[in-house]
């Protein structure tokens, strides 16, 4: 059955290693005859949340940026894939300023069940994703119909474009293949 799947790729970066495999991600979950978008969070204005929950009564965010527009996609999505680079062996910034501001998902009805994770990181040790994956999974918690179903790591990837050669390209696009 044809789903609706949504890539976020939060990488700012010129050849990003994450945002590669965002796109072979994107390929495998096309071919596999599923509606998919990928949204890269470059040149986007996503402001911090102010956390005044206004959003917990009204269902709409007070600040009025480009969230507005990916909020009703990641809600009628029924998969949706986060590509983000380690910072500090943490998911980047941009990506945890993006997860704050779904919080007017929280009381609302929403469609996604499927999670997945790709990270790349300078470091070689698997240990590098261990931050990235806590947060993840700390927002999936907060949404009691959706679980973590695959996540892919490129590990060693400093300059970029590293990723190309590695396994984790084939990864990526086998998950979305059987997203
Ligand atoms: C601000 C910053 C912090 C970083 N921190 C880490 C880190 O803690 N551990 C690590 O292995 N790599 C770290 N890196 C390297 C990136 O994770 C790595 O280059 C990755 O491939 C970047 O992905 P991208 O090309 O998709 O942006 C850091 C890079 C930047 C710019």
């Amino acid at each position: 059955m044809s789903k609706n799947i949504l890539v976020i790729s939060a990488s700012l970066r010129n050849g990003s290693n994450s945002d590669m495999l965002a796109d072979e991600f994107m390929r495998g979950a096309l071919e596999s005859g599923n509606k998919a978008e990928k949204i890269t969070l470059r040149g986007k204005c996503i402001n911090f949340c102010k956390g005044c929950l206004a959003c917990q009564k009204t269902g709409k965010c007070v600040i009025n940026d480009d969230m507005a527009e990916i909020l009703p996609k990641m809600q009628q999505a029924d998969v949706i894939c986060f590509a983000s680079p380690v910072y500090f062996y943490d998911m980047c910034g941009q990506l945890k300023t993006f997860l704050d501001r779904t919080n007017p998902l929280f009381p609302a009805e929403y469609n996604f069940t499927d999670i997945y994770f790709l990270i790349t990181a300078a470091d070689t040790e698997q240990s590098a994703s261990e931050g990235p994956l806590k947060g993840m999974q700390g927002w999936i918690d907060c949404f009691e119909n959706a679980g973590l179903k695959g996540v892919v790591c490129g590990l060693g990837a400093e300059k970029p474009g590293d990723v190309k050669s590695m396994p984790a390209m084939n990864e990526a696009y086998m998950l979305g293949k059987q997203a």
